[in-house]
């Protein structure tokens, strides 16, 4: 392993170094970066769900004052095809899904484009389309593996026989919804060509999770040299992973900019185009069988997974995997299985996988202790595995446990009366829940480089520290934490670093996603800055400068690495309206240390939030006459707002891990997400012995 960092810096609750910029509101978002005489592109969508567009009749759109052109697919520069489906806007007259791009307009204003997209007629050749996930389908398919390289279906044992001969058994079907990813800012590409004739060169301000990520895709797509394609970032107002991989808008502001003559294209995504082609979370049906003995420890666990995926490309969210590595059981099973329907691909959003894979079996392991007459913390504790049941490996820390007892103590768990249905305050059911937590710790080593700077203006010691990755920070907290990082690792105060990020023509850097940022771009730092003091001591000249990548330690080869936690949830239900409120959530986590209170805080109580926000309010609907998503926007589709959570509260055990990294850190930006909905459905059937198992949990549930 590589030396452990030394904590000085780390660990404090260092206020956020782009917090200025952000409050005066001098922070540029992808939108907002100075460009001369830019012009606005605005995309007309399909009004149907499959078929092929036979006509695009832009003469209407063309005549109005300040229209530049329509792209149709029918005049749109060709693409790379084969490369990513989901970037060939505009390459083909095949319809896909409704609200797909079939054309756009650019113009001198937003609002002449608007208009103008509204007066383009497109005639469609309409054919049959299918939405309907259903667990009986018979085209059902198995993928190849699941999000990203997962084993699609694991074995161990005969499970069913374990099931069969069980003392204590629970079997049910458990449903997650579709759901939309809405970070505050939504997703937005300004394009602008500027190379000299016959070596073009393209520079885009976006909104993305990962600038090298992005170059790459868009090089591909047209054909370019990475080097040619430059993407900015050094802002973004959030992601939940929609803005971890390239979507349609983004190919479509280059094609569109490369029609305008060296003039930048703005392309702003609306919150209503933000539910057609960014990506969302499948919903999931998931079988859980659970069999143990009438100690309540487990000899069987399986979750069988039946989730959507788009016919034009293939998305596999990897929902079985908490149900592998969760509790120890000697027969197991898990499986994927496909539909592939008339709908845009789903994708990344905050713990794609375990947020809805860990919903079914907490749920499932509560319907299990009430089975076994046992407390679902005691429960959970004589489950407790040895090593990770599904790769064998030594866990490098697993502190599940101490997070749920620790929970119990804080949040007065002992006095929780043990039947369901017993507090009854004037008209409300009172009822508390539990559920874990866990997101594994990712890690890509050698795919994070760094470099360090000095930059002397005086005599030894009166200089700055420029350490630079091309890093994103969707609003974590990453200029911060590495900042923290870096100067601890140089032996400086954090007031001599400048951090730089958000910029392809920085070190190559992997994408701000499977909460691995910190872990990949601070091992780089790390190493990075210990080799420029090894170099050049502790007073370098102006000018020194030195460039190093994550090393790969061997440790995700030794151990099985994950973060852990409890969540404890209180819920209210109405007696006369089913009206159901979270008056308290806490959650307890095991993360390695802590790099920045602050920040993590921030992190764990807004994945917890989003959690009580998945359980009772959010849900997709797919109106299968028309294969659309009828609620897209803010007034339908409902998010909690301050007044759902009066108190999230997140804490976190000390946790001493060397092996993840440098720091001792473990992943923070998804796991608070895992297992709440669970929490807070199990606190349903304690307040009202009924049980839920299809969220969101709304009020017609609760009866
Ligand atoms: Mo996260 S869904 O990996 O950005």
């Amino acid at each position: 392993m590589s030396e452990p960092l030394r904590p000085q810096a780390v660990g404090t609750a260092h206020e956020r170094v782009d917090g200025w910029a952000k409050v005066t509101g001098t922070a540029p978002y992808a939108y907002e970066h100075p460009v001369p005489e830019p012009a606005y592109l605005r995309p007309v969508q399909s009004t149907v769900a499959r078929g092929r567009v036979t006509e695009v009749d832009a003469r209407a759109a063309t005549a109005l004052d300040g229209v530049l052109t329509v792209l149709t697919p029918f005049n749109a520069p060709r693409l790379r095809r084969g490369y990513d489906t989901e970037l060939e806007v505009l390459q083909s007259d095949e319809v896909w899904f409704r609200g797909q791009i079939v054309a756009a307009v650019v113009a001198e204003t937003p609002e002449v484009a608007r208009q103008a997209a509204d007066l383009v007629r497109v005639t469609y050749d309409v054919r049959p389309h299918d939405v309907t996930l259903s667990a009986d389908r018979d085209d059902l398919y198995k993928p190849d593996v699941v999000n990203p390289s997962h084993p699609t279906d694991t074995l161990t044992g005969d499970p069913d026989s374990a099931f069969e001969s069980a003392s204590r058994a629970v079997e049910a079907t458990y449903t997650t919804a579709m759901y939309h990813n809405n970070p505050l800012e939504p997703h937005t590409t300004v394009a602008l060509w500027h190379g000299e004739n016959g070596s073009p060169a393209l520079t885009l301000y976006d909104s993305t999770q990962g600038v090298h990520p992005l170059r790459d895709a868009v090089a591909a797509m047209f054909e370019l040299e990475p080097e040619r394609v430059r993407v900015v970032a050094p802002y973004v107002g959030g992601g939940f992973g929609s803005k971890g991989t390239p979507h349609a808008h983004v190919a479509l502001a280059a094609l569109a900019a490369a029609r305008t003559e060296g003039r930048a294209v703005k392309f702003a995504v609306t919150r209503q185009q933000m539910f057609s082609f960014v990506g969302y979370r499948t919903p999931t049906i998931q079988r859980v069988r659970l069999a143990a003995d009438v100690d309540g420890r487990l000899t069987g666990i399986s979750n069988d997974i039946v989730e959507l995926t788009s016919r034009y490309k293939e998305f596999a969210e990897q929902t079985g995997i908490p149900t592998r590595t969760m509790y120890a059981a000697a027969h197991r099973r898990t499986t994927h299985r496909l539909a592939a329907l008339d709908v845009s691909v789903p994708s990344w959003m905050r713990a794609p996988g375990e947020c809805p894979g860990m919903f079914a079996p907490e749920v499932a392991m509560d319907e299990l202790a009430e089975a076994c007459g046992l407390d679902p913390i005691e429960l959970r504790i004589r489950n407790e595995p040895s090593h990770d049941p599904d790769s064998g490996k030594p866990h490098s820390t697993r502190n599940f446990v101490a997070c749920l007892t620790e929970g119990a103590r804080r949040f007065g768990w002992g006095s929780r009366p043990r039947l369901p249905r017993s507090t009854l305050d004037g008209d409300w059911w009172v009822g508390t829940g539990v559920a874990g937590s866990t997101y594994p710790v990712m890690r890509q080593p050698g795919s994070a480089w760094a470099s360090v700077r000095y930059r002397g203006k005086g005599g030894a010691g009166t200089g700055r520290y420029e350490v630079s990755i091309g890093a994103a920070d969707l609003g974590t907290g990453a200029w911060t934490v590495l900042t923290q990082i870096a100067s601890d690792a140089l032996d400086v105060s954090p007031t001599d670093v400048d951090v730089r990020i958000g910029d392809s023509d920085l070190p190559r850097a992997p994408v701000a996603g499977g909460s691995s940022g910190t872990t990949n771009w601070g091992s780089a730092v790390v190493a990075a800055a210990r080799q420029f003091r090894d170099k050049y001591g502790p007073d370098p000249a102006d000018g020194d400068e030195c460039t190093a990548a994550m090393p790969d330690d061997g440790n995700g080869k030794r151990f099985a690495m994950a973060a852990y936690g409890a969540q404890f949830a209180e819920v209210r239900v109405n007696v006369y309206t089913g009206e159901i409120r979270v008056p308290r959530l806490l959650g307890v986590f095991a993360v390695g240390r802590v790099i920045n209170p602050r920040t993590a805080r921030s992190q764990l109580v807004g994945g917890m939030t989003m959690g009580l926000s998945m359980a009772l309010h959010e849900t997709s609907v797919l109106d299968e006459r028309f294969g659309f998503v009828v609620n897209h926007d803010f007034a339908e589709y409902h998010i909690a707002t301050c007044a759902d959570v009066p108190s999230v509260e997140a804490t976190w055990i000390a946790e001493d891990d060397p092996y993840p990294n440098p720091m001792g850190s473990k992943g923070i930006g998804e796991i608070g997400i895992v297992g709440t909905a669970a929490a807070i459905a199990n606190a349903v059937h304690h307040a009202t012995g009924v049980r839920v198992r299809d969220l969101p949990i709304t009020n017609d549930k609760v009866f």
